[in-house]
């Protein structure tokens, strides 16, 4: 991208609706975690840590996940992971971010005190929205490998703790177990206590699985969703739901869910008509950032000006602030894609 457009795509008021908090930790805090709590770090220096981060495939990239996840054991990391990414994100424009949390990973796998946990990552969210303006929302995630369930159980926890910015339930994690268990059940439950509801699909399973999200979990977006493509009818049901997709084409490029970036469906996908909003799902741990998917989607679908405005429209639009908050962004993104 020209000097011109990367600064035109930083410009444009944003939101990122698709980042786990977990996975947004740059190496540096990585080393000063396992330091302040005597693990012994993967690698020694940042450059062996962003070596680290090469992976063959889902599976040794959730390891590295997972060993991420278990470097966050008080309310202080929680709090400085979620202010350092806010301060990227508004540093790359966006004024509104919605955060995955993986629930069932610290109230499950770790037993966890979610009211710690969550504590912490309110705290850091608050400083960020006072000190940097930006809006932020929270998306507990539970994981599908843990089975229904313990996604019940999280999803107790979490209805248990309610709090304002804890706007809606997600699922992400290996889809394992999707036909045998009845997730749908749990997303059920938690839009009867109020919730929102998204899903990861699609991303390294096919349209089956973003079909199966839209009928059996109501997401109202959902995470990748480019499996869609394999399935014009599905293809044609998403467009029809207008259910958007946070589409990280970094991501799909690094877990080799697609063979290379010149071979990504984002194209197909905008042209068939699917609301798509940009996402940097894992940044650090994908040596990407928002910006870079902004880019990424430029080349790809050889966007001008007013598409990529339509892209940041459109996580806008889709995300789960307040009304009056989103007509305010809207209005200042039209300025600045008139100029
Ligand atoms: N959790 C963190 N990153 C993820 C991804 N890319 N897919 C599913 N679950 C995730
Ligand atoms: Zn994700």
């Amino acid at each position: 991208m020209s000097e011109f457009s990367l600064e035109f795509a930083r410009s444009l008021p944003k939101a990122e609706l698709h980042v786990h908090l977990e996975g947004s930790v740059e190496p540096l805090t990585m080393l000063a975690l396992a330091e302040r709590h005597g693990v012994r770090p993967p690698a020694p220096d940042e450059a062996g840590i962003r070596e680290w981060l090469r992976f063959d495939g889902f599976p040794s990239f959730l390891e590295r996940y997972f060993f991420v996840c278990d470097l966050l054991r008080d309310a202080e990391d929680f709090s400085r992971i979620a202010q350092a990414y806010l301060r990227s994100a508004h540093d790359q424009g966006a004024v509104h971010v919605e955060f995955h949390v993986s629930s069932s990973y610290h109230i499950i796998e770790r037993s966890a005190d979610w009211s710690e946990v969550l504590g912490g990552v309110v705290d850091g969210c608050e400083r960020a929205m006072r000190d940097l303006g930006i809006s932020v929302l929270l998306l507990p995630d539970i994981s599908p490998h843990l089975g229904a369930v313990a996604a019940e159980q999280a999803l107790d926890v979490v209805l248990a703790e309610s709090h304002p910015l804890v706007v809606g339930l997600g699922l992400g994690g290996p889809a394992d177990n999707w036909r045998s268990e009845d997730f749908g059940a749990v997303f059920r439950r938690a839009r009867e206590s109020g919730l929102r509801t998204v899903s990861h699909a699609g991303e390294h399973g096919g349209a089956w699985e973003v079909r199966h999200a839209l009928e059996e979990f109501g997401a109202e977006r959902i995470q990748h969703g480019i499996g869609a493509v394999g399935d014009a009818e599905v293809l044609t049901q998403v467009v029809d739901s207008g259910v958007a997709c946070d589409v990280c084409p970094g991501s799909n490029v690094a877990l080799a869910a697609v063979t290379d970036m010149e071979s990504h469906p984002l194209p197909v996908m905008i042209d068939a008509g699917v609301v798509v909003t940009l996402g940097s799902d894992d940044p650090p741990l994908f040596q990407t950032t928002l910006l870079d998917e902004y880019e990424n989607a430029r080349r790809l679908c050889n966007l001008d000006g007013e598409g990529l405005a339509t892209l940041a429209r459109n996580s806008l639009t889709e995300s789960f602030a307040d009304a009056g908050l989103i007509g305010g962004w809207l209005h200042a993104l039209d300025e600045v894609s008139a100029n």
